[in-house]
């Protein structure tokens, strides 16, 4: 089994009836997507909410009921993948693009579990560049105030064209180097009007889950 799929299953066992679920995007989460698709087909009662167009597109193919938050208030558990996971708990994410969507689902979220291979666990954050979301309107200057706080700025494209995520706005990919202090970058990038989002996910996951190639598992809380 790949170590992304034993990661992916392994968190899927906190899952019990009658909980609200957020399903996290990525080739992790989508693991995850599968095994709890499995589940349900086998009589497990729960809800979910999506944090992609695609991850809602699997979930309806596999038959996982959905609802949106006109009907819920809370997610008892939601479980995503990362690009790197510190051994605070500290988070990069947003490779795929969703990390809008997967901040608004994981800050609702009583209980947030990361499930990454060993590949993604680091000592400090900024091997992988920091996705930022920005809105298209005035990105240029977007694109500079984030080249001002001392990072390498390029738009993502995908297919020769900027990338779009599923809420119309553009991925800058921010290459920090190592990011010494996560809370003061957070606190600039926040305050960047035209900047919705950024992929530091500080102090929301409860639990890190990494599988490893030799097929063990290991949990960090
Ligand atoms: C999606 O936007 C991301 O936050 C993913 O959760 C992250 O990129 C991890 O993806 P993989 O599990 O595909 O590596």
């Amino acid at each position: 089994m790949n170590p992304k799929q034993i990661a992916a299953e392994k968190a899927v066992e906190y899952i019990q009836d009658n909980m609200i679920v957020g399903l996290g995007t990525g080739s992790t989460a989508y693991w995850a997507i599968q095994s709890i698709g499995a589940r349900v087909k086998a009589g497990l009662r729960i809800r979910a909410i999506a944090t992609s167009v695609e991850s809602q597109n699997l979930a309806q193919e596999l038959g996982i009921p959905l609802v949106s938050f006109t009907e819920i208030d809370e997610i008892d558990v939601t479980i995503d993948g990362a690009d790197e996971a510190d051994m605070n708990l500290q988070l990069i994410k947003g490779g795929g693009g969703a990390l809008l969507r997967e901040k608004i689902v994981a800050a609702a979220s009583r209980k947030l579990i990361i499930v990454v291979d060993e590949s993604k666990l680091v000592q400090q954050l900024g091997r992988f560049d920091l996705p930022v979301e920005v809105v298209p309107f005035g990105c240029e200057m977007t694109l500079r105030k984030l080249d001002r706080l001392g990072s390498t700025v390029h738009f993502r494209t995908a297919n020769g064209e900027r990338f779009l995520t599923d809420n119309g706005n553009y991925i800058a990919d921010c290459s920090f180097g190592r990011i010494d202090d996560p809370g003061q970058l957070q606190h600039h990038l926040n305050n960047i009007p035209g900047v919705v989002d950024h992929g530091l996910f500080l102090n929301m996951a409860d639990l890190v889950i990494a599988g490893y190639s030799d097929g063990n598992v290991k949990e960090f809380d």
